[in-house]
């Protein structure tokens, strides 16, 4: 499936922001430490969720959707995983935790997701190990047995998805699991909050140092998925490419500091509770230097966004990638031949401005990646045809229909142009 895009037309107009598919993995992974039902709201319906839904079914949980609302209830029938949709996201090993706490034990394919870098395992397992569970990581699968026992652990990086599942596998042990340099992304603090209304007992929400005191049990819970901040900082940089009038609504904006910085600094932008007002009708001076990094850093996530608003500067912008080796180079490669000047070496890319990009076919290699190539194409002068779709799908909802919505000139093809 290929996105046409006309580019040059202006948007004008109110865009909402839906849950983040990043917070509605974690917290379903979490519904497996309790038989009784917990409800997700603002739970999205793209497709990695829907995903990780048909995998906790496949393990015998109950999943009921209605709209936005998610509900999961029941035992699990077995702790081995042997659904093919485990290994289509990276949101499967959010389970092992979760797994282990209840059970004891639990087999479990190796991961999929983007393909934005080796994204290793080590931490989740050496915590666990840590935790006095043995792991066994095969080539196409992971093994792991035994409860995990309170300790104290220093995750040797702040991992997103190894800290979420160390809190999960200690809620259980008996006395106090102490975990150090725990990431604090605002989706670790929706779990946190999610475990702690299921009758978990856990102090340091939100900070580096968290620290769990098992309890016997946990109970039903209805919880909020946050807005997701990709999302809103994909339309953000949609005006910004395309110019225009935009107020993005239904958003968190604590969550996306560090971006609304580098945009706020460029252009009119007023920021409200839960919504995001910006007026953009020239080009930016540039972004100056900008490191991706663990949150409350710039977030990897949005930094194809960034190399593609740095395109329509005027100055130079320099982008490092710090977190997933192949992040960066497959859309330097798009956006140059789109007219970009953008030099590229190892994991740094150095963006001179140019007076406006030039629509040609280009190709998504991955979700995030995808969608900064959509927004780059609504700057551009005439058509871009941004080939495989499915993978900017994965994380986004009728991401086409809300752009144009606004204005955008987006035509979906479900063959892929020749
Ligand atoms: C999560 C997000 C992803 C985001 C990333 C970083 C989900 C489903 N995905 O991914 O969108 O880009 O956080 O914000 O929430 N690492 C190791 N060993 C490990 C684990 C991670 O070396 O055991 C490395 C990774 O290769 C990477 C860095 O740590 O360089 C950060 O990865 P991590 O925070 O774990 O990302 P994910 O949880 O996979």
């Amino acid at each position: 499936m290929d996105y046409i895009i006309e580019g040059g037309h202006k948007l004008d107009g109110e865009i909402s922001v839906y849950g983040a598919k990043n917070c509605a993995l974690a917290l379903l992974g979490a519904t497996i430490l309790t038989d009784d039902e917990v409800v997700l709201t603002n739970c999205p319906q793209i497709v990695d969720v829907e995903n990780m839904l048909q995998l906790l079914k496949s393990i015998g949980k109950k999943v009921w959707r209605v709209g936005d609302v998610v509900g999961v209830a029941g035992a699990l029938s077995t702790t081995n995983v042997t659904t093919p949709v485990a290994t289509l996201i990276r949101g499967s090993i959010l389970i092992l935790g979760s797994v282990l706490a209840r059970y004891g034990n639990v087999q479990l394919p190796l991961p999929g997701g983007c393909a934005i870098g080796s994204r290793p395992i080590d931490i989740h397992l050496d915590g666990l190990r840590a935790m006095g569970v043995a792991v066994n990581q095969g080539l196409t699968d992971v093994v792991c047995c035994g409860v995990p026992q309170s300790t104290t652990y220093k995750l040797r990086f702040a991992s997103v998805g190894a800290t979420q599942n160390l809190i999960c596998a200690s809620v259980f042990s008996k006395g106090k699991t102490v975990l150090k340099n725990c990431a604090i992304e605002p989706e670790i603090v929706a779990l946190e909050r999610l475990l702690v209304s299921m009758g978990a007992k856990i102090s340091g929400i939100g900070c580096s140092t968290v620290t769990i005191e098992g309890v016997q049990r946990l109970h039903t819970a209805t919880a909020k998925v946050i807005p997701d901040r990709i999302v809103t900082a994909t339309y953000l940089s949609a005006v910004v490419c395309a110019k225009g009038e935009l107020v993005v609504e239904n958003c968190n904006p604590r969550h996306l500091r560090s971006f609304l910085q580098l945009i706020s600094s460029n252009f009119p932008t007023k920021i409200y509770n839960h919504a995001i007002a910006i007026e953009v009708s020239d080009r930016a001076k540039s972004y100056g230097f900008v490191r991706t990094a663990p949150y409350p850093f710039f977030p990897t996530d949005m930094q194809s966004l960034l190399l593609s608003m740095a395109c329509f500067a005027r100055g130079s912008t320099c982008i490092k990638e710090n977190l997933f080796e192949n992040r960066l180079s497959h859309n330097v490669k798009q956006l140059n031949l789109m007219g970009a000047k953008i030099a590229h070496h190892a994991n740094t890319a150095i963006v001179d401005g140019v007076n406006g990009l030039i629509g040609t076919q280009v190709s998504a290699m991955d979700l995030r990646g995808g969608a900064g190539l959509v927004v780059a194409g609504l700057g551009a002068q005439g058509t871009t045809i941004v080939r495989d779709v499915s993978h900017i799908q994965r994380g986004y909802i009728n991401l086409a229909e809300s752009l144009s919505s606004v204005g955008a000139n987006i035509t979906i093809l479900n063959q892929s142009a020749n």
